[in-house]
């Protein structure tokens, strides 16, 4: 009876790994990327990185301490502590490889790629396409951790950091438009996100996105007027520049002339240099601390006026 049971959940054990996939570990690379394969051979006294059928061929092998690249995959692929290395992501690269260390099988699905590129500022809200027919659910990740996980029965799992700010669609099982929104973008939110349905066996269209997160500067209002500030010191320059000048070298003259009417001894240079320092200097700080107390006022400004960006259904 005993023997029976065990293996009864034996078989439903392995029912439950084929059903769900997930004793296959999916890695992924973008396009041109480079991407290192799972296991290290530090450990092993053989090991070995195989393409699994129908390719089933050795990519590289470790004996003796010491790695072997094999023909026709000398070019692309390189060992680097350790570990292998795909230097260059082909689209061909994608499918099925293994690492046998002493026996031991780590298989890996490699999925090559192409992404979109979008970029979003800190704080702001972002969009990711993503399209799909006849699903019964939608799988959102980023890089490998998960974003979303929304049922045609409702039921929603928001990933951690995301509650409350991930949402699709209202009506997304309807219109098949399963793009993820994201709001009040965090430098954090920056990486690759990955669009599946069906229980993450279904890629969903375009599948792919890499998001870049760009630091908050200060507001477009604040620029225009700095340079407005940068402007009127320009023309402030400009045009009293020559007048200050002028003034400068006509007292200096005068005083000169008056000095020598007077008397004409050495002790006269360090004052003509003094008056030659003394009236350009004050007169720049002056407008320099100006420019600096209006810059924090602009700030505060700019901050304040954000659209509340209110969606269907946020999570
Ligand atoms: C591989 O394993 C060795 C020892 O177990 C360790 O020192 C080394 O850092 C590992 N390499 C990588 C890339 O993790
Ligand atoms: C799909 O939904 C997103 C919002 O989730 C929206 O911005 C986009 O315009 C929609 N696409 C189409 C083609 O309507």
């Amino acid at each position: 009876m005993k023997a029976t049971l065990t293996l009864v959940s034996a078989f439903l054990a392995v029912l439950n790994e084929g059903a769900f996939c997930q004793s296959i570990p999916s890695g992924f690379v973008l396009l041109n990327q480079a991407y290192t394969f799972p296991g290290n051979a530090s450990g092993c006294h053989h090991a070995e990185w195989r393409k699994r059928p129908p390719t089933d061929t050795t990519i590289a092998t470790y004996k003796n301490h010491a790695f072997t690249t094999e023909k026709g995959f000398q070019e692309e692929f390189t060992c680097k502590d350790n570990q292998l290395l795909l230097k260059s992501a082909k689209y061909m690269d994608q499918g099925p490889y293994e690492f046998i260390c002493d026996g031991d099988k780590t298989p890996v699905n490699l999925d090559v790629l192409y992404a979109l590129n979008e970029s979003a500022v800190e704080m702001d809200n972002i969009t990711l396409s993503c399209y799909a027919h006849d699903a019964k659910d939608v799988t959102w990740l980023h890089n490998n951790k998960r974003v979303l996980h929304y049922k045609t029965d409702g039921s929603v799992n928001p990933g951690k950091g995301y509650e409350k700010r991930a949402s699709l669609e209202k009506n997304c099982f309807k219109t098949g438009n399963f793009s993820l929104t994201i709001t009040r973008v965090r430098k954090a939110d920056a990486g690759i996100y990955r669009c599946f349905v069906d229980d993450e066996t279904v890629k969903g269209n375009p599948h792919a996105s890499v998001l870049h997160v760009n630091e908050k500067r200060s507001g477009p209002a604040d620029q225009t007027h700095s340079s407005c500030n940068e402007a009127i010191l320009i023309t402030l320059t400009v045009v009293f520049g020559p007048v200050l000048v002028i003034s400068v070298t006509y007292l200096i003259t005068t005083e000169v002339r008056k000095r020598q009417s007077t008397s004409t001894t050495a002790d006269d240079t360090p004052e003509t240099d003094r008056m030659l320092m003394s009236p350009t200097s004050p007169t720049t700080p002056v407008n320099e601390s100006q420019s600096e107390v209006t810059h924090p006022v602009q700030e505060s400004d700019s901050m304040e006026n954000k659209p509340s960006n209110t969606r269907p259904i946020i999570f």
